[in-house]
């Protein structure tokens, strides 16, 4: 058989250009600018090129907006499979991340029960099925099971160094080396949540966001981070929610992929006093949020990851030492950041990198950026459109946000494969949100493998 002929993406297998479906035409960040630019997209959807001008066809124009990659959010916590009242579905989630411009979550595995088998992989899988409005990628809790057989299945593992209900169990010092041998065989990514429970101190009982912080402080990060130091080579090591410049530093220095959270980066230990401001990590003293918000700014941060924790209101009213840790965010994550390149506080291509273009590579696929050959799942931004944040116009199921009254900027249109999702920032799709698993190019797993 003649070896397959490598197409340019927008030729067809004869060499001829490739009619557009359809052209998308506004403005784009190309070359570290936002200039004018037309989109062709093909018949599926995919991005065939980029130019200042396109033959002619069918034609959205989009004027003075700015057409940006949709993101792929690292950490999210869709609650299912979990108890009817949990504040989230697959459904109602990923509602909430198409209208937030996510156009790909990666769900963790700390639902009820926990991710620990193939089955419950795959039926998982089946709650995504013609339900969810974005593609979804499952994590696998990591644990004394076989990583081998999940591996077959699951889009990434995670592990939890201090207990996260209702995952209890938690490696030890003589464990945790096993585990991580046997995840960098699979090839997969592997998240941390990097917290050292033997740092928590007794803070009895904790009864504000400022004890909470003296309870879980950033050393039982630092500890974490020091028995992750010496990883096998080719792991693909992904630590969440950092919360502290040190730590930032420290995973640039060891060459591992890291996140930071949007409260982190935004909220402080003082920015409320009840149970909405529980999360785990905790916040951090003003300070600190500072000095993370400087390293973020300054591109040192490789992923922005919401963590979107949907608890609901009623389990947030509980006191504070029983409330749950967590908050929702993946319809806020990139609004937020969005009103901040507004603002001048941050470049669009520091935000676009953290948010759309390395998560999306470090879970190899082929989406992030406007580039021939990625599937067309992209936002249409409108600057001029700012907006006061509140939870009755948001549609996440848990009804709440911490950054009430906060401004931003929500897309005004969200496309996924050429075909629109959110319209004049409603959601007009449909539930074709596909299981993504990663798709490293042969030859990408050579040790050691660096942050992106
Ligand atoms: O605040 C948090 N909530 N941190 C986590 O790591 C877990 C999450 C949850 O599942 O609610
Ligand atoms: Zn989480």
């Amino acid at each position: 058989m003649a070896p397959p002929v490598r197409r340019q993406p927008d030729r067809d297998r004869f060499g001829a250009r490739e009619a557009p479906a359809q052209i998308v035409a506004g403005r784009a960040l190309v070359a570290g600018r936002l200039q004018p630019v037309e989109i062709a997209l093909g018949s599926e959807g995919e991005i065939l090129s980029l130019r200042r001008t396109q033959p002619p066809g069918p034609r959205h124009d989009v004027g003075e907006s700015v057409i940006v990659p949709a993101a792929t959010d690292l950490h999210v916590h869709l609650r299912e499979p979990g108890r009817p009242d949990a504040g989230e579905s697959m459904a109602t989630g990923t509602v909430s991340a198409a209208l937030g411009g996510v156009g790909l979550v990666a769900e963790m595995p700390n639902t009820e029960p926990p991710v620990t088998s193939v089955e419950r992989l795959e039926e998982k899988e089946a709650r995504v099925r013609g339900r969810a409005a974005v593609d979804v990628l499952l994590y696998a809790l990591a644990g004394r099971g076989s990583a081998r057989a999940l591996a077959l299945r699951a889009g990434g593992f995670k592990i939890y160094l201090s207990p996260s209900a209702p995952v209890d169990e938690v490696p030890s010092a003589e464990e945790l080396p096993r585990w991580l041998e046997e995840l960098a065989r699979t090839d997969l990514p592997v998240a941390v949540h990097a917290e050292e429970p033997s740092h928590f101190r007794g803070v009895a009982p904790p009864k504000d966001p400022i004890d909470w912080g003296r309870a879980r402080p950033p050393s039982a990060e630092a500890a974490a981070i020091e028995r992750l130091a010496r990883r096998p080579d080719r792991l693909r090591l992904h630590v969440a929610h950092v919360t502290t410049r040190a730590a930032v530093s420290r995973l640039r220095a060891l060459g591992a992929s890291f996140e930071v959270t949007p409260h982190h980066l935004l909220l402080s230990d003082r920015s409320g006093p009840d149970a909405r401001f529980k999360v785990n990590p905790p916040l951090r003293p003003e300070a600190e949020r500072a000095a993370l918000w400087t390293a973020f700014a300054a591109g040192e941060v490789p992923a922005l990851a919401s963590d979107h924790a949907p608890h609901t209101l009623s389990a947030k009213s509980a006191e504070f030492a029983r409330a749950p840790s967590g908050m929702p965010g993946v319809e806020t994550m990139l609004p937020l950041l969005l009103e901040r390149v507004r603002r001048g506080d941050l470049s669009l291509g520091t935000l676009l990198s953290a948010a759309c273009d390395r998560p999306a590579r470090w879970l190899g696929q082929p989406v992030g950026r406007l580039a021939p050959g990625h599937r067309g799942n992209f936002l249409v931004i409108d600057f001029r459109r700012r907006e006061t944040l509140s939870a009755d116009r948001l549609s996440s199921a848990c009804g709440w946000t911490a950054f009430e009254g906060w401004d931003a900027i929500r897309p005004v249109e969200h496309w996924r494969d050429g075909v629109r999702i959110v319209a004049d920032g409603e959601y007009v799709g449909r539930p074709e949100g596909r299981v993504v698993r990663p798709e490293f190019a042969p030859g990408a797993v050579s040790p050691p493998i660096r942050p992106l």
